[in-house]
């Protein structure tokens, strides 16, 4: 959602600026702004649309030379996203220029409050009550640190926020409330930022800033203070990859280049978690054996592609440790009353680290006692930041956003998670997870061998450009592939399609197949159970009986399979309960091209958010 960057320093703020914005355009916006502080005064321009928009603006009508500045790329909450509507929002004066990412609750109290006192508006938004709250304080003889902590102290809800005023051209003031925020610290310069990514080209060097925290820069310093003013702790942090990374490198799109790192995101998240006796040894998780051995239920909060890996963790968990494991998605686990104590330990899963839906669920677990172990991508973000554990994935940055590479390491980090759990509690035998450990490290190459034989499946998106609708069945852990097939296909090719578990077809969904519909099915393979494997033969049967043009994705050498599939993707033999490693590649390329070929924006789909901070 919002991208935020501030910036103080000795460059042209304006450059580093919109450099960082474009850099957070994956997060998802709908309009475009910038402030810059000159002369005793603020610049700003701001535009609808995409940032190209607000460039074109800026290049008819250039702002002045300015070493102090900020941006903002916004997605729309209050108010519709035009230009009157997009960030920075000024005060009557125009001494005082905000930003904001979040939601201010009160913000029709506060309004209400200040067009009694006989202050004009000039927007919709929530945010522009606090431009105008800054201004009076700052008015009235604070210093904009304290004007902001004052203004923060009355705002219900979730925000960061970041504001520049015209008498003080060498600071930028921001504050954070469940809502993301870094500081960059450079060398005679200091950012400000949503994310990593805004600066990375710049510094390597991060500065958290925690929940209800002040904080002002300079070029060649950072004050941090809670919202009453006291100091706090700085808690600084290496970023361990670089503006490379960020890049497409030759890809015509990031989600092009993110499917084919596939392979060394796998790798990498294994690196390291396994030591010279095929033990695994998870240090970074900070919980005791002890505590692991205490656990008797296990609950996985996640949304979207992340509750998909989670589902896939109860699999595993519940096959490898015999303990009870559920999966729920993060958005409806605290409003249903679970039975959660002390004894539960609660699978945070969260790429961005940031989701507030998976955020509030988290905390409302620990409230009621349970341990949280956090998996995450993003090092210094709040869920991991606010868990008991983490363990993290090592996908690199994903901008795309759809999510690939990161689900396949949530996948293999829950594998890790639900292993280590059996290791600890005695459940599975050394030599069995030493087993698993091995077919676990030869996943890359598998994954590099459904990449090398893509063609067909892009073919086969190109020919079915037309279809109104796709629907996608597996079974056991072919389940949640099929469920991320669909979300793939809907999230970035705008179709009509959906995931079923394939033993439901009867119970209704068998009626959506009409002659010509295409059929994804996601077989186990052969040599696990068999009857999962006979079942979901029928099943296939049962949809083409009807009509339905049958795309099956199936092991090598599956021949059982051959006579009832109008295509076939295969995929290298592996252990069922580690084949969604393998099986959700194809869809994953055939979602990308099926957008591509239909003329959509592969990397950032309408409506959609990367980052997702608001529940
Ligand atoms: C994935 O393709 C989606 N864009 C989305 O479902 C995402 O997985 C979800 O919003 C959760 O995000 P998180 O992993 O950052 O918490």
């Amino acid at each position: 959602m919002c991208g935020i960057v501030g910036y103080v320093g000795d460059q042209q703020a304006l450059d580093v600026v919109v450099e960082g914005l474009r850099r957070l355009e994956y997060r998802g916006y709908d309009s475009a702004g910038v402030a810059v502080v000159a002369d005793g005064a603020l610049a700003s321009a701001k535009r609808a649309g995409k940032l190209a928009n607000l460039e074109k603006a800026l290049g008819d009508k250039p702002l002045p030379s300015s070493t102090t500045g900020l941006g903002h790329t916004r997605w729309a909450t209050h108010g519709a996203p035009t230009d009157r509507n997009a960030h920075p929002h000024l005060d009557e004066s125009g001494r005082v220029a905000v930003i904001h990412n979040g939601i201010i609750e009160n913000f029709a109290g506060l309004r209400a409050e200040l067009e009694d006192g006989g202050t004009a508006f000039s927007s919709d938004t929530d945010t522009e009550v606090v431009s105008h709250l800054l201004a009076s304080h700052v008015a009235a003889g604070s210093d904009l640190a304290d004007a902001m902590r004052s203004v923060c102290r009355r705002l219900d809800g979730a925000f960061t926020l970041v504001a520049v005023h015209a008498d003080i051209p060498d600071r930028v003031v921001a504050a954070r409330r469940n809502s993301p925020l870094v500081v960059g610290l450079g060398d005679g310069e200091n950012f400000l930022a949503s994310d990593v990514s805004a600066f990375i080209a710049h510094t390597r060097e991060a500065l958290e800033i925690g929940e209800g925290q002040v904080v002002e820069i300079t070029a060649n310093g950072v004050t941090l203070t809670d919202f009453d003013g006291a100091p706090v702790d700085e808690k600084r942090y290496h970023v361990d990859w670089d503006a490379s990374a960020a890049e497409k490198g030759g890809y015509d799109y990031f989600m092009l280049k993110e499917i084919a790192e596939q392979p060394r995101a796998v790798a990498d998240t294994l690196l390291g978690r396994v030591d010279s006796d095929g033990q695994l040894s998870l240090d970074e998780m900070r919980l005791s054996d002890d505590e692991l051995r205490d656990v008797d239920k296990v609950i996985v909060i996640a949304c979207g592609t992340a509750y998909h890996a989670g589902m896939v963790a109860k699999y595993a968990i519940e096959h490898w440790t015999r303990v009870p494991c559920e999966v729920e998605l993060a958005s409806e686990f605290r409003y249903r009353d679970p039975v959660v104590d002390r004894q539960t330990l609660v699978v945070a899963i969260s790429q961005s680290g940031e989701t507030m839906d998976t955020l509030m669920a988290l905390r409302y677990a620990r409230e009621q006692g349970a341990r949280v172990l956090a998996i995450s991508n993003t090092n210094g973000s709040t869920i991991p930041r606010e868990s008991d554990a983490v363990l993290y994935t090592h996908a690199g940055p994903e901008v795309a956003v759809a999510s690939t590479k990161a689900h396949l390491t949530q996948l293999v980090a829950c594998y890790l998670v639900a292993l280590y759990l059996g290791q600890v509690r005695g459940t599975k035998w050394g030599d069995e997870t030493r087993a698993v450990v091995r077919e676990l490290a030869d996943m890359p190459g598998k994954i590099d061998q459904v990449l090398e034989t893509m063609e067909p499946v892009r073919e086969l998106a190109r020919q079915l450009s037309d279809a109104t609708s796709v629907l996608f069945l597996g079974r056991h852990v072919g389940f949640p592939v099929a469920l991320e097939g669909a979300l793939k296909l809907k999230e970035i090719a705008y179709m009509h399609a959906e995931g079923f578990a394939a033993g439901e077809l009867k119970h209704g969904p068998i009626a959506l197949v009409e002659p010509g519909v295409p059929v994804f099915v996601v077989v186990p393979s052969p040599r696990g159970r068999s009857v999962l494997h006979d079942k979901i033969v029928s099943n296939i049967q049962e949809v083409r009986a009807r009509g339905a043009r049958t795309i099956v994705i199936a092991e090598q050498a599956d021949e059982a399979v051959v006579p009832y599939a109008d295509h076939i993707v295969r995929v290298p033999v592996c252990p069922t309960l580690l084949q969604p490693l393998v099986a959700v590649v194809p869809l994953q390329v055939f979602a990308c091209e099926m957008a591509s070929v239909r003329g959509f924006d592969v990397d950032q789909p309408r409506n959609l958010a990367k980052s997702v901070t608001v529940e």
